[in-house]
This record gives C-alpha cells, structure tokens and sequence, in this order.
C-alpha cells in the first residue's frame, strides 16, 4: 500500500534549543530584584512579556541590563523598591499584572498597573479579593458580570497573614498571593483546587524561603530571606509544544527539544501526545531552581482523538489552542477539550477563536460553554482572525501544514513576539531540515 504523503503535512527532524521558559523568566526576574545583590541570568525567554516585567521592575529602581542572551540584575531589595514615577504598563503579560501586584500590595507606596487591551478585560477579582484579604488596598475597574478588571490602583499596606482558598487552579493568583506574603514578611497558606504550575514554590524553596507543600496546600513561614536566582533558565515546553505538535502528527519525524524544563506540572500537553499514539521520551540533564531540565525528543505517528477533562487543563492550559488544531487536522475520531471554561479568559476567548477558526478551515466543531469537541478530519485553506492572541495565532500557523490549502491569518500582526519572537525562523529551519531529508523514504 502506497500511503501518499501530503505536501503540507510535512516531516521535522532535527534538534532545536527552545528560547527560555516564559513562566520561569518572570519569576527569575523578580526573585532577583527582591532578593537583592547582582546576579546574572541567561536564556531568560525574549518576548516582550518578559519585557514587560523587566520594565515594570526597573520603574520600581530595580536595574536590569541585558547583552544578548546575559542579563544582568542589581537590586537592593525588596525593601529598596522605590514608588514609579508613572503607571506600570504591564503589556499583554497578565503574569506581569498578577505577579506584581502581590509585590506592590506589600510596599510601602502606591502604583498603578495598567495593560493593552486584552490584559484591561481579564478577570483581576481572583488577585483582588484574596490580597485585600490580607490587608491590601487594591481598587480596579467595574468589568462585565461584577468582575474587578485592571487598571489596579495599589496604596501599599500592612499586610496580615491568612489562610486562602484561591478558587481557581491559577498559578498567576497562588504566586500573587505567596509574593505578598513574602515581601510582606508574613506566613501564608494557600489552597488551590487542583494544583497548577508549581514554579514560585519549587524557586522559592530553591532559594531559601521556608515553604511547604503538601497537595494543593502550600505553606509560606514568615521573614526568611531569600538569595537571588542566576544561571540559565530551561526551555519553554509551552514555546516548544508547536513545533512538537507537528512532529508528533506526521510518521517519520524526530524532534528533539534540547534543555527544555521538564516540570511535571508544564508536561500535561506530551504525556498525552504519547497517550494519542506518538512516543515522547525525556532525559533528564539537569537542575535549575528546583527544576529539572533535559531532552524531550517526540517521534510522529497517526494520532488518535483525545479527551481532555477538567483535572488534566491546569498542565495543559497554554498548549489547548495547538491541540485543538491537531484534533481538527491530524487526529482520527472526535476529539474532546472540556473543563476548560478558564481558556474564555487568557489573552482572547480562545474557545470562540479556536471555534471560529477551526470551523473557517472546514473542521466539525462543537462549542461548549467550557471547552470544544472536534471532529478530526482534513482542513482546507481559508481565513482565520487570531484576535491577537499570540498561541492562537501560533496554533492556526501550524494548521496551515496540515491543511490542503493555504491558511490566511489576521489579527496576528507581531503576535509571536509575546512568547518566541524566533518562531518563524525556527519553523523554517526546523522545516528546511525534513526537505534535505525529505527523499528518503521510511
Ligand atoms: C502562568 C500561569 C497560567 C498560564 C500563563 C502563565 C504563570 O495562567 O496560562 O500562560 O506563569 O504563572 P493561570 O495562572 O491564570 O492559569
């Protein structure tokens, strides 16, 4: 039997070095300026949400250079944080916002933290209430449905320590909390329904800070201080699930995804590509802050169709968008994201953009209130708007190799340089490799 190979459902073979890892740039960033010293720091990841931290703490006093891949930190600390001159423009980044809000709520001035578009309508009640809980002095905006939404004006205050139920498997409102706590110098426990990414805890435990963690339930004593974090942040599997997506869905591809973090609460996304049939093996390398970092290296194959429950989102929850596309483009069967309601809240409705998109390339597409089931099939060409969302965008680039046609995106002008300004380079080398290898056939 002569199985044809679709000219865009290509093969990628190769090694490839992800940029460094989004969620552990920000929080590498501010370690070090609350730690205080001068440390140095490589690979932090180059999008312009981790730009938006770095700038956000150098309105604070915080300096930060950067010459390549090596940034260079000096602060005097925490409680060296100086009132900003001018409202804090935290971007697109809502980890920027939530992240430092927590700071902010336990300094002894006031700021304001102010976002595009998309950062003014996302949900800040679920950082709000738990840290005016502690005593802070936060006001926002009156959003739809009584929903707190940014601009947040913050008057530093006394916090007092409590124990909180965040009500979301958030790590971005677990992390806000455990900052405020920690600057603040007062104890925290934290409850979150399913445990989200656990960066902030593994770093400041790494770092010093007397921090327990037993389930969901983390526990933060009071005043420890902390040493600031230095070296080279891991790979970003979130960056890097793109490019493995389509390795994982064509036979005869290898990616290996070189230094790339392999925290357990990040690898929900390659633990099921292996249950939809491809093989995903690690090699462990390497510890960074708590971390471990290796080699995942995926090897393509015909995908089944998947289910995704509520328990499984909080490991996936950035990589849905390209799953979804995988689903629709790549996949046998019906495929099923549900549980997945806090997908309407990232930096668009990815639910209804997903929706939309996959349902403009011809796929069968049910949408749900929390999440979507797909029907797997071919895609054709056709247009798509990624509501300048830099996954979604990122998502239907990679629908377009699976589809007989070409794929138009709009509303994605610069998208990529939130997370991975590299992307379409990478892509085509990534791509350029399988065409010199491309003759061979398995
Ligand atoms: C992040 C947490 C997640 C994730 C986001 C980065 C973080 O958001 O979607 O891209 O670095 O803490 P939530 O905490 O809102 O789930």
């Amino acid at each position: 039997m002569k199985i044809q190979e679709r000219a865009s459902s290509p093969r990628i073979r190769g090694k490839w070095p992800p940029p460094g890892d989004k969620s552990l740039s920000h929080r590498a960033l501010i370690f070090a300026a609350l730690a205080g010293g001068k440390t140095e720091l490589f690979r932090l990841n180059p999008g312009a949400d981790v730009e938006s931290t770095a700038a956000a703490l150098r309105a604070l006093g915080v300096k930060i250079a950067r010459r390549g891949e090596r940034w260079l930190v000096a602060s005097e600390g925490a409680g060296a944080l100086r009132a900003p001159a001018h409202p804090i423009d935290c971007g697109n980044s809502g980890t920027t916002m939530r992240l430092l809000a927590g700071v902010l709520a336990a300094c002894p001035f006031e700021s304001v933290l102010l976002g595009d578009e998309s950062l003014l309508r996302r949900p800040m009640s679920r950082i709000v209430l738990p840290l005016r809980r502690m005593g802070a002095r936060i006001e926002g905006q009156k959003g739809a449905a009584g929903e707190i939404t940014a601009p947040l004006a913050i008057r530093g205050a006394r916090l007092r320590g409590a124990a909180i139920d965040t009500g979301v498997a958030s790590a971005q409102v677990k992390s806000a909390i455990l900052l405020a706590a920690w600057t603040a110098g007062v104890p925290v426990e934290v409850r979150e329904p399913l445990r989200s990414r656990d960066h902030t805890e593994r770093m400041m435990r790494a770092l010093g800070a007397p921090l327990r963690v037993r389930g969901c339930r983390i526990h933060l004593e009071a005043g420890a201080g902390i040493a600031p974090p230095a070296g080279t942040v891991p790979g970003d599997p979130s960056a890097a699930a793109f490019f493995a997506a389509a390795a994982a869905a064509q036979p005869g591809s290898r990616l290996v995804l070189e230094d790339v973090l392999l925290n357990p609460t990040r690898l929900g996304f390659y633990r099921l590509l292996a249950r939809m049939g491809a093989r995903v093996t690690q090699r462990r390398r390497r510890m960074w802050c708590g971390e471990n970092a290796g080699d995942l290296i995926i090897e393509g194959a015909q995908l089944n169709a998947f289910r995704i429950a509520a328990a499984n989102v909080p490991a996936l929850v950035d990589e849905i968008p390209v799953l979804a596309v995988v689903a629709a483009g790549a996949c046998r069967g019906r495929s099923q994201i549900r549980g997945a309601a806090e997908l309407r809240v990232k930096e668009s409705d990815r639910v209804s953009a997903l929706t939309n998109g996959l349902r403009a390339l011809g796929a069968a597409v049910e949408e749900f209130p929390d999440g979507l089931a797909i029907e797997g099939g071919k895609l054709h060409g056709g247009r798509i708007d990624a509501q300048r969302d830099h996954r979604i965008a990122m998502a239907f680039r990679i629908a377009g190799l699976f589809a007989s046609g070409p794929v138009v995106i709009t509303g994605a002008a610069k998208a990529a340089l939130i997370s991975h300004p590299g992307f379409e380079r990478d892509l085509s080398a990534l791509l350029s490799t399988r065409r010199r290898t491309s003759r061979r056939s398995p």
